[in-house]
């Protein structure tokens, strides 16, 4: 992709194939962004690994030990600022930001949720849509404010459960919705003209506003 890409930092704690979908959306051209960082609170992440196999800059960042809240997050927000980032994308980053942080970075730090948000926050959550009974979940990406999962939605993918379904054949599923729903819902909010009102994102000038699809 041609002309100004923005820098975008990755903050992950496991596996991070949300990271592999980003970084392959920007190498792709499918993305106008460019990763500059991407941080682990888990040292042993196997994301934060192979970011380090594709040259990108990484950094640790490890919760675990770091004292206060307070404390890990000011790190983080260094590595963040170091860097350069102007969004930040949460990708399967297992910690809730405080409200100071957000704040640090108004509605430009996003996160995706395997589960139609508002249903279903939280951890398990596939195996809580199981137990419920739901025959449809999905997958959300939002902008993270201090709540749990609770941000303005940017946009969403739904997938049906099937009787066979156990959580880990409905997480494969929704896996896959993920990684084509991030760089998509993210490609919009750096191209598009959007603006939030109430709980809305609503995507196009404001003239002519219509809800996020
Ligand atoms: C993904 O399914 C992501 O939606 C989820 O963790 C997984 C991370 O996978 N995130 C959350 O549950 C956050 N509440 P990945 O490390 O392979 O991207």
């Amino acid at each position: 992709m041609t002309g100004r890409t923005t820098p975008i930092a990755v903050l992950i704690s496991g596996r991070g194939s949300n990271f592999e979908a980003l970084y392959r959306a920007t190498r792709e051209g499918r993305l106008p962004g460019r990763i500059v960082l991407v941080l682990s609170n888990v040292a042993t992440a196997a994301g934060i690994e192979h970011a380090r196999s594709l040259g990108l800059h990484t950094a640790v960042v490890p919760s675990r030990g770091a004292g206060s809240r307070a404390a890990h997050e000011a790190r983080v927000r260094e590595e963040i600022e170091r860097a350069g980032a102007q969004w930040i994308c949460l990708a399967g980053y297992m910690r809730l930001l405080s409200a100071e942080f957000v704040a640090a970075f108004p509605n430009r730090i996003l996160n995706i949720h395997p589960s139609l948000l508002p249903s279903f926050p939280g951890l398990d959550v596939q195996q809580a849509a199981l137990d419920h009974g739901v025959r449809v979940s999905g997958c959300t990406v939002h902008l993270v404010d201090a709540g749990l999962d609770s941000g303005p939605i940017v946009g969403q993918r739904a997938v049906d459960v099937r009787s066979g379904d156990d959580a880990q054949s409905l997480a494969r599923r929704i896996l896959r919705q993920e990684h084509e729903l991030y760089p998509d819902a993210l490609r919009r909010l750096l191209t598009e003209e959007w603006r939030i009102e109430g709980r809305r994102v609503l995507f196009g000038p404001a003239s002519e506003v219509r809800a996020a699809d």
